[in-house]
């Protein structure tokens, strides 16, 4: 028996336009899914995954380790759990592919390294979903803070110490495939404003790995503000959002924005500890959920 734990993950920096090969800085949180394989001694496979939206992720996980990595398994018995499910926006999908796989590597003795995981997930994760950039596979595999470039040219993991997150939900699930689909129509009918828009996100996603590495809080939240100007003009905020954003920063919070695909799930800010209770109770005084998560924690591992 074997089990697997992946971490959920938050797009602090550059959501839509790593989809199109630019750069995003995602960290990992410790909202962990785990995923249990147990040998059984017929040749079945059973799946039980309570806190799994969607099962075709195992599913195809399950595929390409028997087809690609030739994993000759027996029965076996497949259990999820899990902390966040499909709300939060937390990566459901990506913790449980990532999970799935290193479990069924490690169970039946496949050799398989973290980028080689990565690449296999993130084709599970594109053969269902379509159009993803793979931050959150990467969040999944490496853990940490990191400086991603759309399809995993670069992984590059960021030396940063505490990050002084605070993190609130809208209540309202939101779907990232309509929004990825909806900024790809746009960016058909509006190639030149959408580029320029996606070019200003990564200028902003470069500067705030300088200012995250020199520890300069203050300035990576000021950065998150102009981030989320630019996911405004793209169309991807919400009222809701847009209240809880303006309620943390009017408590003092350096800077804010909405976490992911937009429409709903998370918003994130950075804020200064003295603050940070005064910014925690607007985002909940506004009708938000405050969402307690270390950021900043570990990839995907095998657990006692
Ligand atoms: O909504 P989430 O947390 O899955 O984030 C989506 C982020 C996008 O950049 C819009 C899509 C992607 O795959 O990077």
């Amino acid at each position: 028996m074997i089990t697997v734990s992946a971490p959920g993950k938050l797009m602090l920096f550059g959501e839509h336009a790593v989809v199109y090969g630019y750069p995003c800085i995602t960290t990992a949180v410790d909202t962990r899914l785990t995923v249990t394989i147990e040998s059984t001694h017929d040749s079945k496979v059973s799946i039980d995954a309570p806190g799994v939206k969607d099962t075709r992720f195992v599913d195809a996980a399950i595929a390409l380790a028997t087809t690609e990595w030739h994993i000759h398994h027996g029965g076996f018995r497949l259990t999820t759990k899990s902390p966040f499910s499909g709300c939060y926006g937390f990566g459901s999908s990506s913790a449980v592919t990532v999970a799935t796989l290193k479990a069924l590597a490690s169970l039946f003795q496949a050799e398989i390294d973290d980028r080689k995981l990565f690449d296999a997930a993130y084709n599970v994760i594109l053969s269902i979903q379509g159009a993803a950039s793979g931050f959150d596979v990467a969040s999944a595999v490496f853990g940490k803070t990191l400086y991603f470039v759309g399809g995993g040219k670069v992984i590059e993991p960021l030396t940063v110490g505490d990050i002084p997150l605070v993190v609130g939900y809208t209540g309202v699930k939101s779907s990232s495939t309509d929004f990825i689909k909806m900024i790809a129509a746009k960016r058909e009918r509006y190639p030149e404003k959408v580029n320029r828009i996606f070019l200003g996100i990564a200028k902003f996603v470069d500067q705030a790995k300088e200012k995250m590495l020199s520890g300069d809080w203050e300035r990576a939240g000021c950065l998150m503000d102009f981030n989320q100007e630019y996911l405004r003009d793209l169309g991807v905020s919400s009222e809701k959002l847009e209240v809880l954003i303006r309620a943390a920063k009017d408590a003092g919070a350096w800077g804010a924005k909405l976490s992911g695909a937009g429409g709903g799930d998370c918003m994130i800010a950075l804020a200064a500890a003295g603050v940070r209770q005064a910014v925690e109770e607007a985002i909940t005084h506004a009708g938000g959920e405050v969402v307690h998560v270390t950021p900043n924690t570990q990839g995907v591992r095998i657990d006692p």
